[in-house]
């Protein structure tokens, strides 16, 4: 028996009206994570990764499809209704500076979700200091400014605000893009104690696949606010079946210097297309090196293999793999 998954989303959409007209950042997109686990979400600037993570812990509401949170339909309920669940669902940002209130003291900072809760003061506060020594900061420091810490310094306090209330599931949006390399190693190494510590799930949005790849079991690719490709990472990163994410792989830096030497690059060319007028049938075939005649008319489904990945091409690096759907059941 599989036990329900923790997260589940299917066919979300987010569709945002703007005066140039409708901008669909997330089309039609569907996976489980499961207690504990950790999902890498990867993908270039605007492909709606951010969106995404948005919609799922309803700091947006979706224009269409659903998600579901320890079993429960959240996609649509009201602020009050929101409230109880915000301590079970929690999001780290990108900037950790400019997602803390430079006027507020750090002791506030991570206390005020507990506040907003309706937690007294005092109690508050000795959490907060607890959860400061948790991320490995100075529970000393709790009256200083969030502008007496360094850049990887704010991160451990935007952790330990999205912990305060115990959360299960950790939407982490780009949580190490804006820190130094070296910086980066440290936060992801938190991270990962706290998960294993706490039993915590993440989804690990990133733009570059090598910062997912120590942290996550499973990845998804999004291309254009869809999902190109999902599954294990084993999978994914030695055999990437969707042109998407060889391009994204042929981008990351090997550790063998004599690998990294002959490492071919592959080239895409122009920028993503916009949102607002994706290209017809693929949205990737302007610059995919492998798209034909059919790519320009008719959009690849997400389709299963036989090592749990699912791809979205008419003609996947990996063909052979790509059989089950194809296969009728035989008396
Ligand atoms: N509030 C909004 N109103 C209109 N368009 C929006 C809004 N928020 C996002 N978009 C558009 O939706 C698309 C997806 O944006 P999103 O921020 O989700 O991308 P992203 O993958 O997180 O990008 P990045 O890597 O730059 O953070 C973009 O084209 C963006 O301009
Ligand atoms: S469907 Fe065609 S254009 Fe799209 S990724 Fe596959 S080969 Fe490239
Ligand atoms: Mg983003």
């Amino acid at each position: 028996m599989t036990a329900a998954p923790l997260l589940s989303v299917r066919d979300l959409s987010m569709t945002f009206r703007t005066r140039r007209g409708p901008v669909k950042a997330v089309d039609g997109i569907g996976f489980d994570l499961a207690e504990g686990e950790t999902l890498g979400l990867v993908g270039e600037s605007g492909c709606g990764k951010s969106t995404t993570g948005r919609l799922i812990v309803r700091l947006l509401e979706p224009t269409g499809g659903t998600v579901s949170y320890e079993g429960r339909d959240i996609s649509h309920l009201r602020q009050r209704e929101l409230k109880p669940l915000r301590r079970r669902l929690q999001m780290v940002f990108q900037d950790p500076h400019s997602s803390l209130n430079p006027r507020q003291t750090v002791a506030r900072i991570i206390a005020d979700p507990l506040l907003v809760q309706g937690s007294p003061a005092a109690e508050a506060r000795k959490r907060a200091a607890e959860l400061m020594e948790l991320v490995g900061l100075i529970p000393e420091h709790l009256d200083r400014y969030p502008h007496e810490f360094s850049g990887g310094q704010a991160q451990r306090i935007g952790i330990a605000r999205a912990l305060a209330t115990g959360p299960r599931l950790v939407i982490a949006d780009e949580p190490v893009s804006a820190l130094d390399v070296s910086v980066q190693a440290q936060i992801v190494n938190l991270m990962e104690r706290l998960q294993r510590e706490l039993g915590l799930a993440y989804l690990f949005i990133a733009h570059d696949l090598s910062v997912v790849k120590r942290v996550c079991a499973r990845v998804a690719v999004m291309y254009l606010g869809r999902i190109v490709e999902i599954g294990p990472k084993e999978l994914v990163y030695t055999a990437p079946a969707h042109p998407y994410t060889s391009a994204l792989l042929s981008a990351v830096p090997l550790p063998d210097p004599a690998a990294e030497r002959t490492r071919k690059r592959i080239t895409l060319l122009g920028d993503p297309p916009s949102p607002a007028a994706p290209p017809p049938g693929c949205t990737f075939h302007p610059r995919c090196p492998k798209a034909q005649q059919r790519c320009r008319t008719e959009a690849p489904v997400l389709r299963a293999d036989d090592g749990g990945r699912q791809v979205a091409c008419h003609f996947p690096e990996v063909p052979g793999a790509l059989t089950l759907v194809t296969r009728t059941a035989s008396p």
